[in-house]
C-alpha cells in the first residue's frame, strides 16, 4: 500500500519521483505528491486521484530541487482528498514525510502534539509524525527521527526530509512495509520496490525491520532499531527494467497473462533435474533431516495466492502424502490454531509483503512451526522470515490483478510437493517431471487458441450482472479464481462454487440470464459428475459454458458454448484451465471500460491488517 520514492544527488529530482511513482503507482492511486528540496526551501506539489492529475499540475505549476521525495496513496487515515496526500509537511515548516503503513498510537499522540501546540490540517496518522520529528528536531534529523521512532506504534515505512541545513539527506525508517535503497555514483535513490530502481541501478540494500538509514549522495548509513550502525548486504538484482514496463501491450496484465509460457518455465528451470529425476531446491535451510520429521503442512496465504494454496494442498496431499491444511493470513492467528514443531508453515505471497500472510506465517513461528515461503519478490519480508524459499521467477507484476504470480506459484507448490516426496521417500517419478517438461508448450497453446474467442465471449456476456463459476476437486479452486478475476477487473458479481454445491443453494440463481462457467476437464469420474451438473444447469435455462479438453459431444450435447484447452497431466491442468479464465476476465473488463491495471479501491501490495 501506497508507493515511497526519493532520491539525493545532482539531477534535477521531480522528473526522477515522477518516473519513480509512474513503476509504483499500482501501490496506491488514491492521490499522489511530491516535495522538492531547493535552495533551503520545501517546494511541494499534491493532487487527489491518479499520478497523471499530478502530472498536469506539475506542468502548469513546476516544483524544482536536487533532492526530494515522492508519494503515491492508497487510503487508510483520512479520505482520498489533496488535503490527505502526502508529503506532510509539519505545522512548523520544518520537515516534509511521505508515510505507508499506518500509526496505531496515532490519536494519543496527536492529543499530546495538540496540547504542545502543534496544529493539524489532515486527517492522517502521516501528519502526527511529521510534527512529531518536527518537535524532537535540534539540527540533526537521524537522531529526531530515532526518537520519534521510539515513540511510534504500528507498520511503518516512511522517509523524511528537512530544510534545516543538513544539507542533501534524506532520512528512512521501516517497520513492516518494504523499503529499498538504489545505490549509484554520487547519488542514491529509495523506493518501496525495486522496480521503481531499476533503471537506475540494478546494487540495492533491502532495509530490515527497525532500521533508519541515512542517503546522501555521497554515502548511505544504517542503524538497527538499538541505534547501532549495521551494514546490510548489496544484493545485485537481475530483474531486466523492459520487463517492467507494458513491452507493446495494452496493459500490464495481458502482458503478464502472454508472459506465462516464459514465466513457469523460469519457476522450474534449474530446479529439476530432468536426467537423473531429482528436485533440487536452493535456499532451503531446512535440512532433510528436519523436513522427515514433518507431519503436517499449513499453508497460510490471502486472496489468488490463497487459492493457490487450496491447489496446493491437493498437490502435497497427492504427492508427499502429508496432511496440508490451508487457512486465509487473516483468519490464522485468530482461531488458535494446532502447531508445534512438526508443522511446516508455508507462506504463499507474490510480494512478499501482505501483512495478514506475514503475521499468519509469525504467528505459526511463534508456535515452534517451521517456516518456508513461496514468494515473487527478492529480499521480501517473507522470504527474509522463512528457512526455506522458493522463488516464483515470475518478474514484477504490475497489474494489480495476479495472473502470471498465481501460475508459478502452482509450479512452485508442485515442486515442493515432489521435493518434499523424493525427501521422504527418496526419489521422485519420472512421469512427474515429464509433465512438467510438456507445460510450457501447452500454455503457448491455450493463450494462442483463448485470445480471440475470450474476446468474443466477452463481446457477448459482457453485460451479465451475475456469473457462476464451476468447478471440482483440483479444478474447484480455479473456479473460485476465475470468480474472483472478473469481480475485480469488471466489477461483475461473480460466485466460484464446488459444483457438487450447486444444488444446495446456488441453484436458485439459475436463469437465462446467467452465464456459468464450469471446468470440465479430465476423463475420470469426477468429470462424469461435472457433466451431471452442467445438466442441472441446463434443465434450468442457464447458459452452460463448458471449459474442456473433451470433444463436446461428450459433454452432453448441452453446452451453449465450449472453451477448449489443452489436457496436460491432471495435476497440472489448474495452470492450463485458468488462463482463459484470466482472459475473459480482461477482456470483459475491458468491454466495461474498467481500469484493468488499477481496478477501484485495490492495491497491488496490501501491507496493512
Ligand atoms: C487478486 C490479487 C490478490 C492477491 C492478494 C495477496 O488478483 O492479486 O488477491 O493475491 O492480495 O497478495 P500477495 O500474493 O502479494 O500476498
Amino acid at each position: 500500500m501506497c508507493g515511497i520514492v526519493g532520491y539525493v544527488g545532482h539531477r534535477e529530482v521531480v522528473p526522477l519521483l515522477m518516473d519513480g511513482l509512474r513503476r509504483l503507482e499500482y501501490r496506491g492511486y488514491d492521490s499522489a505528491g511530491v516535495v522538492a528540496v531547493e535552495n533551503g526551501a520545501f517546494q511541494t506539489s499534491k493532487a487527489e486521484g491518479k499520478l497523471d492529475r499530478l502530472k498536469e499540475k506539475l506542468e502548469t505549476a513546476p516544483v524544482h530541487g536536487q533532492y526530494g521525495l515522492g508519494h503515491t496513496r492508497w487510503a487508510t487515515h483520512g479520505p482520498p482528498s489533496e488535503r490527505n496526500a502526502h508529503p506532510m509537511v509539519d505545522s512548523r515548516g520544518r520537515v516534509a514525510l511521505i508515510h505507508n503503513g499506518i500509526i496505531e498510537n496515532f490519536l494519543p499522540l496527536k492529543k499530546r502534539l495538540i496540547a504542545e501546540g502543534w496544529t493539524f490540517k489532515s486527517d492522517t496518522d502521516t501528519e502526527v509524525v511529521a510534527n512529531l520529528i518536527s518537535s524532537y528536531l535540534d539540527g540533526d534529523l537521524p537522531s529526531a527521527v530515532a526518537r520519534a521512532l521510539s515513540e511510534l506504534e504500528g507498520m511503518y515505512a516512511f522517509a523524511v526530509v528537512t530544510n534545516t541545513g543538513a544539507g542533501q539527506q534524506i532520512v528512512a525508517a521501516r517497520q513492516g512495509p518494504p523499503l529499498v535503497i538504489g545505490l549509484a555514483q554520487g547519488e542514491q535513490f529509495l523506493a518501496s520496490d525495486p522496480s521503481a530502481l531499476l533503471v537506475h541501478t540494478k546494487d540495492v540494500i533491502f532495509l530490515e525491520n527497525g532500521d533508519l538509514a541515512v542517503l546522501t549522495p555521497e554515502r548511505v548509513t544504517v542503524q538497527d532499531r538499538h541505534g547501532r550502525p549495521v551494514e546490510r548486504p548489496v544484493q545485485h538484482l537481475t530483474w531486466d527494467p523492459i520487463q517492467a514496463e507494458k513491452g507493446g501491450y495494452k496493459h500490464f496484465m495481458l502482458k503478464e497473462i502472454h508472459e506465462q509460457t516464459q514465466a513457469v518455465q523460469d519457476t522450474f528451470a534449474g530446479r529439476v533435474d530432468f536426467e537423473n529425476a531429482r528436485i533440487l531446491l536452493d535456499s532451503v535451510q531446512i535440512t532433510e533431516d528436519e523436513l522427515r520429521h514433518i507431519e503436517r503442512i499449513h499453508i497460510l496465504a490471502c486472496g489468488t495466492s490463497w487459492h493457490s494454496g487450496l491447489i496446493g494442498k491437493f498437490l502435497i496431499e497427492h504427492i508427499a502424502r502429508i496432511p496440508v491444511e490451508v487457512d486465509y493470513g487473516s483468519e490464522y492467528r485468530y482461531r488458535d490454531p494446532i502447531v508445534d514443531a512438526r508443522v511446516l508453515a508455508v507462506g504463499i505471497s507474490q510480494s512478499g509483503e501482505t501483512a495478514d500472510t506475514i503475521s499468519a506465517m509469525e504467528a505459526a513461528r511463534e508456535r515452534g512451526a517451521r517456516l518456508f515461503t513461496i514468494c515473487n519478490v527478492l529480499g521480501s519480508q517473507a522470504t527474509r522470515i522463512s528457512e526455506g524459499v522458493i522463488y516464483t521467477h515470475a518478474g514484477p507484476e504490475i497489474g494489480v490483478a495476479s495472473t502470471k504470480a498465481f501460475t508459478t506459484q502452482l509450479v512452485a507448490l508442485y515442486l515442493l510437493a515432489l521435493y518434499l516426496r523424493q525427501v521422504k521417500t527418496g526419489a521422485v517419478e519420472r512421469h512427474y517431471l515429464d509433465a512438467l517438461a510438456h507445460l510450457p508448450l501447452a500454455i503457448d497453446e491455450v493463450i494462442r487458441l483463448q485470445e480471440k474467442p475470450m474476446a468474443e465471449m466477452a463481446k457477448k456476456h459482457h453485460r451479465a450482472e451475475n456469473f457462476l463459476y464451476l468447478g471440482r476437486g483440483i479444478n474447484y479452486p480455479i473456479a473460485l479464481e476465475g470468480a474472483l478475476k472478473l469481480k475485480e477487473i469488471s466489477y461483475i458479481h461473480a460466485e466460484g462454487y464446488p459444483a457438487g454445491e450447486m444444488k444446495h443453494g446456488p441453484i436458485a440463481l439459475i436463469d437465462e440470464d446467467l452465464p456459468v462457467v464450469a471446468i470440465a476437464t479430465g476423463n475420470d469420474l469426477l468429470f462424469e459428475k461435472v457433466k451431471s451438473n452442467l445438466q442441472e444447469v441446463n434443465a434450468r435455462d442457464g447458459v452452460v459454458i463448458a471449459l474442456t479438453d473433451r470433444d463436446e459431444e461428450e459433454l452432453g450435447g448441452i453446452c451453449d458454448e465450449v472453451i477448449t484447452v489443452p489436457t496436460v497431466s491432471p495435476l497440472l491442468q489448474p495452470i492450463i484451465n485458468v488462463i482463459p479464465l484470466q482472459l475473459l476476465a480482461y477482456f470483459t473488463g475491458l468491454r466495461r471500460g474498467a481500469d484493468v491495471d488499477q481496478p477501484r479501491n485495490l492495491a497491488k501490495s496490501v501491507t496493512v491488517e
